[in-house]
Formats: structure tokens, sequence, C-alpha cells
């Protein structure tokens, strides 16, 4: 068991690597995702119960293996992650935890399971999640957007209900048919009870973005 200074260094230092590895990230994994991801995964471990350690150091990491991603190979950042938490003399355990938490982070399609094992995962799961809900979800999703060049609306494009991860991954939509790939879908698939109830006000304020955005386009506000 690694002591309370030891795991407050382990974090500290595990925060700095990951500031340094995201650096300047324009498409929506940048270190101040990371923080928020951290700061809510914590209060909602805080009420449920979780491992708080397992939960901070894995929300700290969770992004790595996606960055990874963009440069080839997956599960390179997830080994990475491993590495970097063995050098810090993390135990093994946790180690693997996190590892295996990190693994299974992304959505995958509006017709992929993403079943999280362990309560501080799904935890994580949650607070990342919930970061692409509300005003910070919408902020994100055009961010993205802009990133990936894709339209912002073009209404002869319908949304799609991909049903492989594959499919979701390849898929050339607009930045409006996201909220309805993916955004949208969220509130139903949180994991845990202070997760879902946070996740209901910010959907509403999707809802009432799509709403105003439409009244706009069809210049009725
Ligand atoms: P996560 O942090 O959950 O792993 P992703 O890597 O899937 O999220 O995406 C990062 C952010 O970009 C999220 O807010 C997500 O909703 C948004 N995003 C992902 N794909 C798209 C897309 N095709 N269009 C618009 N936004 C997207
Ligand atoms: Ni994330």
């Amino acid at each position: 068991m690694t002591d309370i200074a030891d795991r407050t260094t382990i974090l500290a230092r595990t925060a700095q690597h990951v500031r340094t590895l995201l650096g300047a990230d324009t498409s929506g994994h940048d270190w101040w995702h990371i923080e928020r991801v951290r700061s809510v995964a914590l209060a909602i471990a805080r009420r449920e119960g979780a491992d708080l350690f397992v939960v901070e150091l894995a929300a700290i990491l969770h992004d790595v293996a996606d960055w990874k991603f963009h440069a080839g190979d997956g599960t390179l950042g997830q080994r990475a992650a491993a590495e970097w938490l063995v050098r810090q003399s993390v135990e093994p355990a946790t180690v693997e935890h996190v590892g295996e938490i990190i693994g299974h982070m992304s959505f995958k399609g509006a017709g992929v399971a993403t079943p999280m094992r362990t309560l501080e995962g799904q935890i994580v799961q949650d607070a990342d999640r919930l970061d692409a809900l509300g005003a910070i979800g919408i902020a994100r999703a055009f961010a993205y957007g802009g990133h990936a060049g894709q339209a912002l609306y073009d209404p002869d494009i319908e949304p799609r209900a991909h049903a492989s991860f594959a499919d979701y991954k390849s898929n050339r939509g607009t930045t409006i048919n996201h909220f309805y790939e993916k955004l949208l879908l969220l509130k139903d698939r949180m994991n845990t009870r202070t997760g879902s109830s946070m996740a209901d006000a910010r959907h509403a304020f999707l809802e009432q973005f799509l709403a105003r955005f439409y009244d706009e386009c069809a210049g009725r506000s």
C-alpha cells in the first residue's frame, strides 16, 4: 500500500507528466479537460465511496491512450501509462486497475456497449462523459469539429446510429449530427446515480441549445 505522502507526490508528478504530453492540444483533449474530469470524478467518488487514489490517477491519465491514438496505436498510450506508473513505484494492482480503466473509457458508437467493470472506472467514465455535455460539451464539440474540418450543420446529412466502432470512427458527418450520434445518448448510459443526476441538467441544456439553433436557422428568433 502506497502511503499518503507518496500518493500526493505520485499524483502531482503524473499531472505534470500528462500536462506536458497533451501540450497545446485543440481537439478537445487539452489539459483543462483533464482537470475538469479529475475534479468531477473526485466529487462523484466521494459520494459513491470509491477508491480516490485509483479514480484520480485514472482521471489524470484517461486521455493519454486517446491522445496516442491520433499518432497511431491506441494500446501504445495505455502501455506507456502503465510504464509511467511502474516507474513511480505504484503497486501492481493499481497499475493494472488504472490501465484497465483507460483502456475501456471511450464511447464507440450508438450501437456499441462500453461496459466498465469497476466502480472507480464507472466514475471516471461518467466524469469524462459529463464533460461532453452541457455548455462545455457544446464548446468541445464545435472545437473538435473545427479541428476535424467538418461542417457545423448540413440539413441534407442525416445523423446515423453507428453499429460498430469502425463505422463510428470513420464517420464524416456534421457537428450538429454528433449531438444525435453521441451527446444526447450519454444521459441514459451514465453508470452512477450521482453522475446520472448531473447529466440530466447538462442534457437539458443541449436540448435548449438545439431548439434555439433550429429556430435561428429558420429565422424564427
Ligand atoms: P472523450 O474525452 O470522451 O474520449 P472524444 O475523444 O470522443 O471524447 O472526443 C473529445 C470531444 O470531442 C468530446 O467532447 C466529443 O463529444 C467531441 N467529439 C468527438 N467526436 C466528434 C465529432 N465527430 N463531432 C463533434 N465533436 C466530436
Ligand atoms: Ni476525455
